[in-house]
């Protein structure tokens, strides 16, 4: 049974407490799918209401800590060498279609390092955390990477950009070469747990551009600690400020880099 952390129990609470009442929103949105006006401004009702629950609670246990927070931004706290990373709701298109597949997630840094994560999926109610040096877990289940070594069994998933976001050439750039080499490309819309997937070993790979810190850093701690490699694309090690990642085990990490870098 894995024993975890004051710092993981504070996060994980938090998040369970935020996930109550997306879930009943979640519920909500279900019906709303046949109204008129549709679930936008419903969704982000929730989306807001959910980041308020996860700020109060984690301010809480951690009065001095500072926050990152997708709706309201950078907020400084007394303490400089902390802040929590946070995504109230990943997957927002997910959510607001009615598909069950989305997640908060919350990283926390320190001295500009990420340290702990939880990264929690209320429909299937899985927690995925992890703490710096002491491994990956889904609920009580320690996580590893997956051992596959050949990209041609491998199952990879990403990020498509869309509407006026991204470049979509570069992108398209990625994806020929990786539908050629992999056995399966998936966008399953939630960066966070695409990341997850692959600390868990149900993804093999992951690659998007231009995510947010909060889209990934929660992730990017569960893949290190599950054995993973992560890089930005570039093969550096600036994915919260230059938003591309690539995530994968050791050897398809190595062979997804040169892939791309041969586009
Ligand atoms: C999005 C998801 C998605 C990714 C998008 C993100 P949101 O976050 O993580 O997988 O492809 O780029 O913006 O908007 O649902 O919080
Ligand atoms: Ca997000
Ligand atoms: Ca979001």
């Amino acid at each position: 049974m894995a024993t975890r952390s004051a710092l993981i129990n504070v996060m994980a609470a938090a998040c369970l407490k935020a996930a109550r009442g997306l879930k009943r929103d979640f519920g909500e949105v279900e019906q709303l799918q046949v109204s008129v006006k549709g679930p936008g401004e419903f969704v982000s009702a929730a989306d807001v209401a959910a980041e308020k629950v996860l700020k109060r609670e984690l301010a809480k246990a951690r009065p001095n800590y500072g926050f990152l927070l997708e709706e309201s931004g950078f907020q400084p706290g007394r303490d400089t060498s902390h802040r929590f990373i946070i995504d109230p709701l990943d997957g927002t298109t997910n959510f607001l279609h009615g598909l069950p597949h989305f997640a908060i997630s919350v990283a926390l840094e320190r001295e500009g390092k990420l340290i702990a994560a939880t990264v929690y999926d209320p429909i299937k109610d899985e927690m995925f955390w992890a703490e710096k040096g002491l491994g990956a877990y889904v609920n009580d289940r320690r996580l590893r990477v997956s051992a596959r070594r050949n990209l041609a069994d491998a199952l990879i998933a990403t990020g498509i950009p869309f509407r006026d976001r991204g470049d979509h050439e570069r992108y398209l750039k990625t994806l020929a070469p990786a539908m050629r080499a992999a056995s399966g490309v998936r966008r399953w819309g939630v960066a966070s747990l695409d990341l997850a997937y692959v600390a868990a070993g149900r993804f093999d790979g992951f690659w998007e551009f231009d995510l947010k810190p909060w889209d990934i850093a929660g992730g990017l701690l569960l893949v290190r600690e599950a054995g993973g490699d992560v890089s930005d694309m570039a093969g550096g090690q600036d994915m919260l400020t230059n938003g591309s990642v690539l995530a994968a085990n050791p050897t398809l990490h190595d062979a997804l880099r040169r892939l791309f870098a041969a586009t």
